[in-house]
């Protein structure tokens, strides 16, 4: 199988629990990402409450499928924690750390859907609240986990022109 092309963004779950063995392995992939001068800026939150999926799902514009989910995990960024206090440093350290979380899950055959949050200030002050997030705490992105109720096929966005061999 490659995870690359199967990880799709899945939207549908079943009811089924995600065991907490499967949830450490794939936060320990998440972590295993490079990161900025080795700083690992990143903090998960995973939430496996019901209400709690709901009252997040509602800072979320596009996130209502969040409910579904048997679980979400707010991926942040501590900005106290990267390299340079860098907003962008961490941010590309954060999303090293979810696209291996993406695929981690993939490979366990469980589906995954990126909940944009950062930069959207409506969006990050909502979460910060609800969370009573420290101010370096910066809610990057919320990761929708749970067994696909849908299947879709492997895709591949491959495109030539986007391609530059020794200059642009
Ligand atoms: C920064 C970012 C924010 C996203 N936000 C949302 C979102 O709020 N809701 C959603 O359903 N999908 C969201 N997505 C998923 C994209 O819609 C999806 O990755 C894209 O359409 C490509 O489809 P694929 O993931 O199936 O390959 C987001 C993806 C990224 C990288």
């Amino acid at each position: 199988m490659n995870i690359f092309k199967s990880r799709r963004s899945i939207r549908k779950f079943t009811a089924e629990p995600i065991p907490q063995e499967v949830m450490t392995s794939i936060l320990e992939d998440a972590m295993s990402g490079p990161s900025a001068m080795r700083r690992d800026p990143w903090e998960f939150i995973v939430i496996n409450d019901k209400k709690m999926l709901a009252d997040v799902s509602s800072f979320l514009p596009h996130g209502g499928l969040l409910q579904d989910a048997a679980c979400g995990v707010v991926v942040c960024g501590d900005i106290k924690n990267a390299h340079d206090n860098s907003e962008s440093y961490m941010l590309q350290d954060v999303s090293a750390a979810i696209e291996n979380l993406l695929l981690s899950a993939e490979s366990r055959n469980i589906g995954s859907c990126w909940l944009g949050v950062h930069p959207r200030r409506d969006r990050i002050e909502g979460i910060s609240r609800y969370f009573s997030l420290p101010e370096n705490i910066i809610p990057v992105a919320v990761i929708a986990l749970g067994f696909k109720a849908e299947t879709k096929a492997p895709e591949t966005r491959f495109n030539i022109n986007k391609i530059h061999y020794n200059g642009f």
